[in-house]
């Protein structure tokens, strides 16, 4: 991975905070042409500034362009700009997402309609609008589910929603794209800490937030490496971290345990909760 991503291009939607960002500074350093996708152009330029930073020379080109993954029309539109100014992708990293939790009765389908818009329409449209480019000279397509991808969570009923559907998308897409020489993989990161992260606490229900109290957040670089690491060895999923692999082996040939467990955590949160409240009220 190391040799051959020098001098090649890396589209990265969501790469100007997060993972995304992470992803684009240690692809930059290895050598990588970097062009970022996102919303917010302030942070898509200051986001460019760092990675140019990590750049190993200065023929790198980074560069930065506006667009909404949900949006199917500008997504066709700032694609082919994209194309045309910087070259087709060799590696399209898909980490555009969002997270609004919530017990499901206070999610509106506004709030569920963008969670599927952003998480998985848009992976679908940015995809779609690249792969005819990348079917010319192959490439690698990194799409970025989560553990939430596989377990379904409590206060996560939209999220895991378009989570779960990444990752049939990917299974999918790389038994078509197989024979064009396009890889597939799909990124499952668990509880990373980063601005989307620290963001999706406001809303997250008590139980969740109970439930997962202790548990260590990864690092945003770390998330990065891994991905990296996975992408050399030709993984197709890639799970970052020793108890995200673990949880995924146990969900795999153990789901009724996995159930039990989660279950009885929710629980006894659920019992603490209640016992407070009813302390306060007396
Ligand atoms: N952090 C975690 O704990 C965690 C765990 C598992 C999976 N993940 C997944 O990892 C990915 C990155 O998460 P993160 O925590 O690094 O998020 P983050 O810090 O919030 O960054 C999200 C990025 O996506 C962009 N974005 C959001 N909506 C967009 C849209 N509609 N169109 C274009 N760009 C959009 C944001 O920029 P703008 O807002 O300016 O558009 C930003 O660049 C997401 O897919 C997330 O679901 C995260």
């Amino acid at each position: 991975m190391e040799k051959h991503i020098a001098g090649k291009n890396v589209y990265i939607t969501g790469g100007s905070s997060g993972i995304g960002l992470s992803a684009a500074k240690q692809l930059a350093a290895l050598g990588a042409n970097i062009l970022i996708f996102a919303r917010t152009k302030e942070r898509l330029e200051a986001a460019a500034a760092e990675i140019r930073k990590s750049c190993l020379s200065e023929t790198q080109r980074v560069s930065s362009l506006q667009v909404d993954v949900g949006d199917n029309d500008s997504v066709n539109r700032v694609m082919a700009r994209a194309v045309q100014e910087f070259g087709p992708p060799d590696l399209l990293i898909n980490c555009a997402g969002r997270a609004y939790p919530h017990y499901f009765e206070q999610i509106s389908y506004e709030q569920f309609d963008q969670t599927m818009k952003t998480n998985l329409y848009g992976i679908w449209n940015t995809t779609a609008a690249l792969v005819p480019e990348m079917k010319k000279k192959g490439g690698c397509i990194v799409n970025v589910s989560s553990i939430a991808g596989f377990i379904g969570i409590f206060g996560y009923t939209a999220y895991c929603a378009s989570k779960f559907g990444v990752i049939g998308f990917s299974e999918a897409l790389r038994s078509e794209l197989r024979s064009h020489g396009i890889k597939v993989a799909v990124l499952c990161p668990p509880d990373t800490d980063t601005p989307g992260f620290a963001a999706e606490n406001k809303t997250k229900p008590e139980e969740t937030k109970e439930a997962s109290k202790g548990a260590k957040l990864m690092s945003p670089d770390e998330v990065a490496r891994q991905l990296i690491i996975g992408l050399k060895k030709d993984r197709f999923l890639i799970i970052p971290g020793l108890d995200g692999k673990i949880t995924w082996r146990i969900k795999r040939f153990f789901p009724a345990l996995v159930d039990a467990v989660l279950n009885r955590q929710i629980e006894k949160v659920q019992k603490r909760l209640q016992g407070a409240h009813t302390e306060v009220r007396s």
